[in-house]
């Protein structure tokens, strides 16, 4: 038997580290698949590291020894399209030192746009044969943050992008930098947006629409927001909002304050999808709507935009974050790096890609640790849950994304009134205004939900009719992030609702991840039973088998910590040999201290070049400036030295400002009509903050190779260099920016 291989990663350091493979049956073409994201592998949420667990684990699950059988490696590419140092003025990190010694062939490796790793994850696992495909995240390859794509067949093609300012950066800017929930915390913010209702407007989000854009610009500052500078001094650390506001450091979310804050960005976030949504069909006209990128974990603004576009079937990736960039970018590979694969060779029901934990695993580890079990019962579990007894659930494969859908949850009675403040506070130690979810029969969503499709990956958000009957599934507002289940999904998990059903006349259990707080999802048994003691879970269901906390008293929770720790190293320790050329600290250290100083260069220094080669060379031209005052006077601070600024000429884009309330004036001489740049050789575009939409504003006026823009998507602002005299300055950047409040 023949296979062709795909394996898929991301291209740089990120909080969604992990890896998918996928294997196409030359002769069947049938497509087969492993996703794992490597937090669970090692137990660390958010790593940022090279996912060298996550590649072995997908290279044994189809035993293949090392990476020689291996086709190709796909991957994104962000700001700069090249394998290393793709964004040149990040730090340099472990992940790109084992880039250097990973033991792959350069030549097939291939990286495409991230935003169309997105589309592919989306678009290929959908059943449409055609559809429109709205992706929305933080940035993308270009800092896209919106893109518009196409799908036919096979075929995937980009309509429309947008840059810089749209909603994903601007929730995630409020998330970090007002309340505080820190990487990955925007779905708290979702969670406590229903809360702040009634204390609405608490900051100014002035957003306008147009076409594809959601132009958020006046509430943040542009991308980049993270570089190497962010790195080294907080100081130097850009607070992306522009308008006064708090920020909460003593936890104190429910206050008005920043409830009322959480509820401003969720309605930025629902209107500016909708408004996307029906942007998208008047480009795409389409009755499907693929969607991915993490703002579509936002599940309340899915259901808003599929409730006010036209479209009729929506269909969302459930790992939309980017997390599901690897399996995006392997499916991209084998849906068009080789002939013959029909879109229908890829089945994917459910989001269940990680590996099979064997019975006889199972067993073993339970009889290492003396772990006392008996074989499970559907009916009698049903029971347990009905005479509120909690249980964590470790079956089959594990899902991909951050929802778990069974396989890796915890499972309580929904019905009792008591049970979400009982799980959030005292068994999953979080937040007392976070949400449940129900799993509920898919036949009985209608009557339960406002729903008119079924939702078997928990991403879309609806109003309860009966939330009286499931009060611990149901949020403050009286809906749920529903998940459907059906036999095809999970036969034994439908099995468990079914028999809960029976017995209470309810065909809805609340799901909640398996996790403590602050921890990944569980992955092996043996995290399973970690977090079982660890959360005192009344009962752990292991594949076919069931252990009751009662009967094993005797557990030790440092010694199975220890054990497993003991096999992360090892594990660890063999994907080093099988994937990498020899590593050694001091080279990284070398290689590190060189590149660091690289990209600290790049970020202060290499605009500013950039510009003044351009003057140099075109001394002699008649150049004209076209951007906001402030930031053309600064230009100007630069440039006066050495060129005479009567050659120049000055044309202001709008009464806007690169650098907040503190506008200077400059004598340059101004230029009335637009209509007049015409007749310079160049026009350059002094704006750091509008430099893409100058841009358009421009481009059926002016050739595009006239145009010279200063900015590429790494470097700093010619205002923030001016500003940098030394790295190291205890000074903060930007003083005259609004006054943050810390409560
Ligand atoms: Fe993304």
């Amino acid at each position: 038997m023949s296979y062709k291989y795909f394996l898929g990663i991301q291209s740089y350091a990120n909080a969604d580290s992990g890896a998918s493979l996928i294997r196409v049956n030359q002769k069947t073409k049938k497509i087969d698949y492993v996703c794992i994201s490597e937090e669970r592998l090692i137990r660390k949420k958010h790593p940022y590291t090279f996912p060298l667990n996550s590649i072995k684990y997908c290279l044994d699950y189809f035993d293949l020894k090392d990476l020689r059988k291996v086709d190709y490696l796909i991957s994104d590419w962000i700001k700069i399209k090249r394998w290393h140092r793709s964004g040149p003025s990040y730090n340099y990190s472990e992940f790109d030192y084992f880039k250097e010694k990973f033991k792959f062939n350069e030549k097939k490796i291939i990286q495409i746009d991230h935003h169309l790793a997105h589309a592919a994850s989306v678009f290929y696992t959908s059943k449409f044969k055609e559809s429109a495909i709205l992706i929305v995240d933080g940035i993308g390859s270009d800092l896209e943050t919106t893109s518009f794509f196409k799908g036919i067949g096979k075929k995937i093609t980009r309509v429309k992008k947008y840059r810089e300012f749209g909603i994903g950066t601007a929730y995630a800017s409020v998330t970090n930098h007002i309340l505080n929930f820190g990487t990955g915390g925007e779905g708290k913010t979702m969670g406590l947006a229903p809360y702040g209702k009634k204390y609405k407007n608490k900051i100014n989000i002035d957003i306008k629409f147009k076409d594809i854009e959601t132009d958020f610009s006046k509430f943040i500052k542009r991308n980049p927001l993270s570089d190497i500078l962010n790195q080294i001094n907080s100081n130097l650390r850009v607070d992306p909002i522009k308008v006064p506001h708090k920020f909460c450091k003593n936890k104190n979310h429910l206050n008005k304050y920043f409830s009322g804050v959480a509820y401003d960005i969720q309605n930025a976030a629902e209107v500016s999808m909708v408004h996307l949504g029906k942007e998208l069909y008047k480009t795409v006209k389409s009755k499907n709507l693929c969607l991915a990128g993490g703002v579509a974990l936002n599940s309340v603004a899915n259901k808003k935009l599929l409730d006010k576009s036209n479209f009729k079937n929506i269909f969302v990736f459930p790992a939309c974050s980017d997390a599901g960039i690897s399996f995006g970018a392997a499916l991209w590979g084998a849906f068009n790096l080789i002939k013959g694969v029909r879109r229908n060779d890829l089945l994917f029901n459910n989001a269940y890609t990680g590996r099979n934990y064997s019975n006889t695993e199972v067993i073993k580890i339970l009889k290492k640790f003396n772990i006392n079990y008996s074989q499970k019962d559907n009916h009698e579990i049903a029971k347990h849950i009905s005479n509120q007894k909690i249980i964590g659930r470790c079956v089959g494969r594990s899902e991909y994304g951050p929802r778990a859908l069974g396989n890796r949850s915890i499972l309580a009675d929904a019905r009792s009134k008591n049970m979400r403040d009982h799980l959030n506070l005292k068994v999953k130690h979080r937040e007392i205004f976070r949400p449940f979810a129900p799993v509920i029969l898919e036949e009985k969503n209608k009557e339960y939900f406002d729903l008119k499709q079924s939702s078997p990956f928990m991403l879309l958000v609806a109003k309860s009719y009966k939330s009286s009957k499931i009060p611990s599934a149901i949020h403050v507002d009286k809906t749920a992030r529903v998940q459907t289940i059906n036999q095809n999904q999970n036969s034994d998990l439908y099995h468990i609702v079914k028999n809960f059903y029976k017995i209470t006349n309810v065909p809805v259990i609340l799901n909640t991840s398996f996790n403590d707080a602050g921890e990944p999802i569980v992955e092996t048994p043996l995290d399973a039973i970690i977090c079982f003691i660890q959360t005192k879970l009344d009962y752990l269901i292991l594949n076919d088998v069931i252990i009751d906390r009662k009967e094993n008293q005797h557990l030790k929770l440092e010694i199975l910590k220890k054990y497993r720790e003991d096999n992360i190293k090892k594990y660890e320790n063999l994907a080093k040999q099988k994937l990498l050329i020899k590593v050694n600290k001091s080279e990284f250290i070398r290689k590190k201290k060189y590149h660091d100083h690289k990209a600290i260069y790049y970020s202060i220094h290499n605009s500013k070049e950039k510009i003044l080669n351009f003057l140099k060379q075109n001394k002699n031209k008649q150049i004209v400036f076209l951007g906001t005052n402030d930031h053309t006077f600064f230009l100007m601070k630069f440039l006066v030295k050495k060129f005479n600024t009567k050659n120049f000429r000055y044309f202001e884009f709008e009464k806007r400002n690169d650098f907040f309330e503190n506008r200077k004036t400059i004598s340059l001489k101004k230029i009335k009509k637009i209509d007049a740049l015409k007749k310079y050789d160049y026009v350059v575009i002094s704006s750091f903050e509008y430099q893409s939409s100058i841009k358009n504003k421009i481009k059926n006026i002016i050739n595009n190779k006239k145009i010279f823009e200063i900015y590429d998507t790494s470097s700093r602002s010619i205002i923030d260099s001016y500003y940098i005299k030394n790295i190291y300055t205890k000074k903060k950047l930007l003083m005259n920016g609004p006054k943050t409040k810390i409560v």
